[in-house]
């Protein structure tokens, strides 16, 4: 089978193609190559904007899988205008061209972003989504529109994620758990901005495993799945980040409390996508501590803007987004 990966360059699909590739996928990823290349060589390699792309293109592709875009609120919000091209427009049109091609099935990579801020209740699939930003919002249309072009020829399945964390040989310092730990190992102090928030937490293994689950599901699946390792208040991923270093790596860590507001707050339900895609996470914060330890030594240039979404976007923009970057690896 021929997977077309758009997106496949950044963090999840660094850790995702060397899967595929090794249970004997053939996989080509389309990408602008904002954070440079990690691949393994045998990736097929198309350094393109998805926009460049038409449906001809996509004929020797048994399934497409969206993993590009403005992946956090940092990034929509310096630019909500590109965000809502690059976030809702583009997955829709890449799913509206891949179905014309018979493409068989599209995975869209969505977020549990959706949700907003919820009462403290476990959302399910079903629950109605609402948030108020940029990024939520795009993530949202982006969901909409690929799933409305679902049909019995062209299955489309989107995974709501949590906040993803862990190591990819394509490193990223600003998500959660990532970030507790680089300062925890580099300041020794790891701050908690609001203790009571609840977030679903991901880890990246967790996070591959599921795409390989949708990518490998029957023909006749479709359909919108929350996946995630785990729910976690985000003072309690800050105890366990502290706790997890502590015990492997031997010094001690400061925890530092605030209490400020923030617009997101969910757990999510994930059995849909236990039952349906047969989707069990096997992860724990402790374990995804455990994985960024092994790997370390890979990302101590803590301050490489490469790590942080937000510090590449703005060096990236004077030049344009939609031209493919000239970074090294
Ligand atoms: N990382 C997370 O915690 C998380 C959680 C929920 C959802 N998601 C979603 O999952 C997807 C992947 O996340 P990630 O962390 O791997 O992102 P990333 O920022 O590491 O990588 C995105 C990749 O997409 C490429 N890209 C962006 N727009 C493009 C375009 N128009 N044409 C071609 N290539 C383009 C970039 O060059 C980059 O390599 C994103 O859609 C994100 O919104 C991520």
């Amino acid at each position: 089978m021929k997977i077309l990966i758009a997106g496949g360059a950044g963090y999840i699909g660094a850790v995702l193609v060397p899967k595929l590739l090794d249970r004997g996928y053939e996989v080509d990823v389309l990408d602008l190559f904002w954070f440079g290349n990690h691949l393994p060589p045998e990736t097929g390699i198309i350094k393109k904007d998805i926009f460049e792309i038409n449906a001809q293109d996509l004929e020797p592709y048994q399934q497409v899988v969206f993993l590009a875009g403005l992946s956090n609120d940092p990034m929509a919000e310096y630019s909500p205008s590109e965000n809502f091209i690059f976030n809702a427009a583009a997955p829709a049109y890449l799913a509206y061209i891949a179905k014309k091609a018979h493409v068989k099935r599209y995975v869209y990579a969505c977020s549990c972003s959706v949700y907003g801020y919820t009462d403290n209740e476990l959302f399910d699939e079903e629950r109605p989504v609402s948030s108020s930003y940029p990024y939520g919002i795009s993530k949202l249309q982006g969901e909409q529109a690929v799933m409305n072009l679902q049909g019995e020829d062209f299955s489309v399945i989107s995974l709501r994620k949590g906040t993803v964390s862990g190591y990819s040989p394509r490193m990223r310092l600003d998500l959660i758990v990532n970030t507790m730990f680089k300062n925890g190992v580099r300041n020794r102090e790891i701050t908690v901005n609001n203790p009571s928030i609840w977030r679903p937490i991901l880890s990246i293994e967790d996070a591959t495993n599921g795409y390989v689950r949708a990518i490998e599901a029957s023909d006749r699946i479709s359909g919108i799945f929350n996946i995630a390792s785990g729910n976690y208040t985000v003072g309690e991923v800050g105890d366990l980040v502290k706790m997890a270093i502590e015990e492997q790596l031997g010094f001690r860590v400061h925890l530092t409390i605030n209490h400020k507001q923030d617009f997101r707050n969910y757990k999510v339900s994930i059995q849909k996508a236990e039952n349906v895609l047969s989707f069990h996470p096997n992860h724990d914060v402790k374990s995804i501590v455990r994985n960024l330890i092994e790997h370390m030594d890979k990302f101590q240039d803590w301050d490489n803007p490469q790590y942080y979404n937000i510090e590449t976007l703005k060096l990236l923009a004077a030049g344009g987004l939609r031209a493919v970057a000239e970074v090294s690896r």
